[in-house]
């Protein structure tokens, strides 16, 4: 099966990205992980100043994957533009970089694509619109916020040529609204989902495990609503779509293009296994071959057309 991918204008050697806040800058996986078998990674978002983050415990596990209150530790755009991307430059040929950004007020993510867009080492800016973990937006997001959305994504496409992907909510009651709203702004490709605002409290003291308090929820368990925020994306519009959620091997990988993606991405998987998205891809070789599947392309699910049908019957 021939994995490669036209999109944005360039080519990805596979469908196989690393999601975002799931490995740093690239550089801190590069040595449990050849990041050049990848199709590309996603960095951690990034806000204009620097932030230290929420407090430990950040991370707690479940059986069905994990809870991370992490805050968006991130060295901000500064540090960045100096430490970060140069090494991006210099070691990524091969896997194409998207920048995640994050803001708590809407003018901080035009200063963030206004910052780097002049740079270089990466394709294109994810735009974080659903980060469950801003204490200061006290765990909503603006994601859930139409007028929100549609503010940040016109005002970064007005600032920028590049790639412009935006990353939404999987507890948007509206996904399929909020998608249209974003490609109507702008955007170019939308990334679902985020993690799934959640709580783990002691049996014993009904203290919460996370010292924020509040996590947001990822891994096998957030797939189903991964997928179905997929499905109904791809219903909306027909933008290209980067699936997250969930994500353990080329079977899961498989699934989200039936629902639609055309790209996806692994996060929790990798916590447990660097080489989770390597394998993902091997995976991917395997699952056509034994299939006669000649492309990955064939397995993505299309918009379906809106012609209207004549049943023939009344209604
Ligand atoms: C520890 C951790 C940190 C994350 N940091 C970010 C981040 O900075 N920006 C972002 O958009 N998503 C972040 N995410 C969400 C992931 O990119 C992904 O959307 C989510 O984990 C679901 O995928 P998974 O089930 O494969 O982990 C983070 C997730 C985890 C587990």
């Amino acid at each position: 099966m021939k994995l490669e991918i036209s999109l944005f204008g360039t080519e990805f050697q596979n469908p196989v990205l690393l999601a975002a806040g799931t490995c740093g800058f690239g550089m801190e996986l590069s040595e449990v992980l050849d990041l050049e078998t990848l199709g590309g990674f996603v960095t951690k978002s990034v806000t204009v100043e620097p932030r230290a983050g929420n407090p430990a415990p950040r991370v707690t596990e479940f059986q069905g994957g994990m809870l991370n209150s992490i805050g968006l530790a991130n060295p901000g755009l500064e540090a960045t533009r100096r430490d970060k991307l140069p090494w991006i430059r210099d070691n990524v040929k091969r896997a194409r970089v998207l920048l995640s950004i994050a803001g708590h007020r809407v003018e901080e993510f035009f200063q963030l694509v206004e910052g780097f867009d002049g740079e270089e080492g990466f394709l294109g800016f994810e735009v974080n619109l659903s980060c469950p973990n801003d204490t200061r937006r006290a765990g909503s997001t603006f994601a859930l916020d139409p007028d929100a959305v549609a503010r940040i994504i016109e005002g970064c496409r007005a600032r920028t040529q590049r790639p412009l992907v935006a990353k939404l909510a999987p507890n948007d009651p509206d996904v399929g609204g909020t998608a249209r709203v974003a490609e109507s702004a702008g955007a170019d490709a939308l990334t679902l989902v985020n993690t799934l605002p959640g709580i783990l409290l002691g049996p014993a003291d009904g203290i919460p495990e996370l010292g924020a308090g509040t996590g947001g929820m990822s891994g096998p368990a957030l797939r189903p609503s991964g997928l179905l925020a997929v499905k109904t994306a791809r219903a909306a519009t027909s933008l290209p779509l980067i699936g997250v959620g969930g994500v353990l091997g080329a079977r899961d990988a498989v699934s989200y293009a039936r629902a639609g993606a055309v790209l996806v991405a692994l996060g929790t998987a990798s916590f447990a296994d660097p080489r989770a998205a390597t394998r993902t891809v091997e995976g991917l070789v395997r699952w056509g071959r034994g299939r006669g599947v000649a492309h990955w392309t064939d397995l993505v699910t299309p918009r379906a057309g809106t012609a209207v049908h004549d049943t023939g019957g009344e209604s």
